[in-house]
């Protein structure tokens, strides 16, 4: 399956799924990175990689629609069989989500549904969850709702900062996000509303 991923900044995730693909763990190849910031380190990644990359620079469009026009082109572009967002940090519109749906996902640092949106380990800190963990769910028209694929989970310990708890959850998603990826491209996902089978 042909891959391509949607990252706003680190791309340490992206990094995870290149690092499985080349592994030989994934049967797919990854194809593009579009990201919407021109200073993302995704982007080293991806040409150490040999990825293409596309960026979309959110700040010189006069509109959020006129931004996702373009990056609608460069989506399109990748002719992906999968749409990875792994650290994109702005909500996709309508048009978008429809044209990728059932093909997209997005990495979540929280056990949805709880934490959703921003600061998700900031959030789960301060509500005093003994158990916090990362989500990989397909994307649909809501902000973190879409059908759960995987999750992982790790505790929350006494000690834990914001900064402490992220670092253990992201060990989660680095295993979490590339399972899924694999999942998918080994067409063993079945959708059925809101449940996500593994065959
Ligand atoms: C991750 O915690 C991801 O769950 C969240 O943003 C962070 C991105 O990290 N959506 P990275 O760019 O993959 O290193």
């Amino acid at each position: 399956k042909r891959i391509a991923f949607l990252v706003s900044g680190r791309g340490s995730n992206f990094q995870a799924v290149l690092d499985a693909v080349a592994a030989g763990d994934i049967p797919g190849i990854c194809v593009g990175l579009v990201t919407d910031n021109p200073e993302a380190y995704a982007i080293e990644r991806a040409k150490n990689a040999g990825v293409p990359v596309m960026v979309v620079d959110y700040a010189g469009f006069p509109t959020k629609a006129a931004y996702e026009e373009a990056l609608l082109v460069a989506m399109r572009g990748c002719r992906a069989d999968l749409f990875v967002l792994a650290g994109y940090m702005r909500i996709l519109g309508t048009g978008i989500v429809r044209e990728f749906s059932g093909r997209m996902m997005n990495i979540h640092p929280a056990l949805l549904p709880a934490f959703s949106g921003l600061h998700a380990q900031r959030q789960a800190i301060e509500y005093g969850v003994k158990v916090a963990g990362c989500t990989v769910h397909l994307v649909d028209e809501g902000m973190d709702t879409g059908p759960i694929v995987v999750q992982r989970c790790v505790p929350v310990l006494p000690d834990d900062d914001e900064t402490r708890l992220a670092d253990r959850i992201l060990a989660e998603e680095h295993k979490a996000l590339p399972l899924a990826v694999k999942l998918f491209c080994e067409n063993r996902l079945e959708v059925d509303g809101r449940r996500v089978w593994v065959r």
